[in-house]
């Protein structure tokens, strides 16, 4: 294997700068080049060029496609962020909060033009089935999405219905990710269907890890604000289990502190904090992410491909499993 995970890192984040993006408007273009030069974690186009990889050592013809991976993710962000109402990202202000809500759709809908420009860079006799893919699970995203706001005005969700909504609005992008590697490099389609699942299983244990992050993680390091998706009356997985094994006092007070706008930010916070402590809360999701990565593990053990290749791929898996950004 010629890369390691670093190497791979290096030439994704210099492909990037090279990008040459027009000047003119700048409330269009700027907002790109601000979201893209930002260190986000490229676990996506990482993803596609680690399945890549499995098959065929030269990543380099490959790139600008596994970028398309990595554009579409920062449009699904530029709008999520409007969605959430969010602050900060990658320790920034986002971009309705820099520029504005009209500026934040308009150059989210470009990066979305951009993501196809790239994978138009495919081999043209795998085009077909890459961009057939690709819609398809980018409604996937969009329901997800829809999913997750929808829940905001749902008192509580039950947890397959969640599951359901993370595995559209994030996990077959991961899927697609590992996909797309696998088939550019060559593989079966059988077995590209194989690190779907693989990857669609990463994905799961990865936006469990997010949702933990959100309430347990540190600011500065997720680079978001915490307790976000508590305040935006989000459904997430520790929310959910909480209510499920509290009695009924705290049921109650998890409800209230998830729905009233009209108490504290910081009291909110602090108080489901605490019930997560109470209940442990953290130890059954953690469980849950080894639960999903295990599964995907033994996706990747199982694929016929020479298990020297299959090192990167074992070790970004150990790498999501302990991340705190
Ligand atoms: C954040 O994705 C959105 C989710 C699907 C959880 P990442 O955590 O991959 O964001 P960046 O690109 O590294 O900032
Ligand atoms: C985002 O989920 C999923 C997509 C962008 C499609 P979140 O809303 O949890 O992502 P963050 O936490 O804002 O990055
Ligand atoms: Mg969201
Ligand atoms: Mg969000
Ligand atoms: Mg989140």
């Amino acid at each position: 294997m010629k890369y390691g995970l670093q190497e791979l890192l290096d030439l994704i984040n210099k492909t990037i700068e090279n990008f040459e993006w027009k000047k003119e408007p700048g409330k269009l273009y700027d907002p790109l080049r601000y979201t893209l030069s930002q260190k986000g974690k490229r676990i996506r186009p990482l993803m596609v060029l680690i399945a890549y990889q499995l098959y065929r050592d030269d990543c380099e013809r490959v790139v600008l496609p596994a970028l398309a991976v990595e554009m579409f993710h920062n449009f699904t962000l530029i709008h999520d962020d409007i969605m959430d109402d969010a602050p900060l990202r990658r320790n920034m202000p986002t971009v309705m909060k820099k520029w504005n809500i009209n500026v934040a759709i308009l150059s989210g809908d470009q990066m979305l033009l951009e993501a196809y420009k790239l994978l138009l860079k495919v081999d043209h006799r795998l085009l077909p089935a890459v961009l057939d893919k690709f819609n398809h699970i980018a409604t996937q995203v969009c329901e997800g999405q829809q999913w997750d706001m929808d829940f905001e005005d749902e008192e509580m969700i039950p947890v397959f219905r969640y599951l359901k909504m993370i595995e559209a609005k994030t996990s077959v992008l991961l899927g697609y990710s590992l996909w797309l590697g696998a088939m550019l490099g060559g593989s079966t389609v059988k077995d590209a269907d194989r690190l779907f699942e693989c990857g669609k299983n990463m994905g799961i244990a990865f936006q469990l890890q997010d949702d933990y992050l959100d309430l347990f993680g540190n600011s500065g390091q997720t680079g978001k604000r915490v307790g976000g998706d508590l305040l935006a009356g989000k459904k997430t997985y520790p929310v959910i289990k909480a209510f499920d094994i509290a009695n009924h006092q705290d049921k109650q007070i998890l409800l209230k502190c998830l729905h009233d706008r009209s108490l504290d930010d910081n009291f909110r916070i602090k108080t489901v904090l605490d019930i997560m402590h109470k209940y442990d809360v953290k130890s059954f999701v953690e469980d849950k992410i080894k639960d999903y990565m295990s599964l995907s593990w033994l996706l990747l053990d199982k694929l016929p491909v020479d298990p020297a290749r299959k090192k990167n791929m074992f070790e970004l898996m150990e790498m999501l499993q302990i991340r705190k950004s």
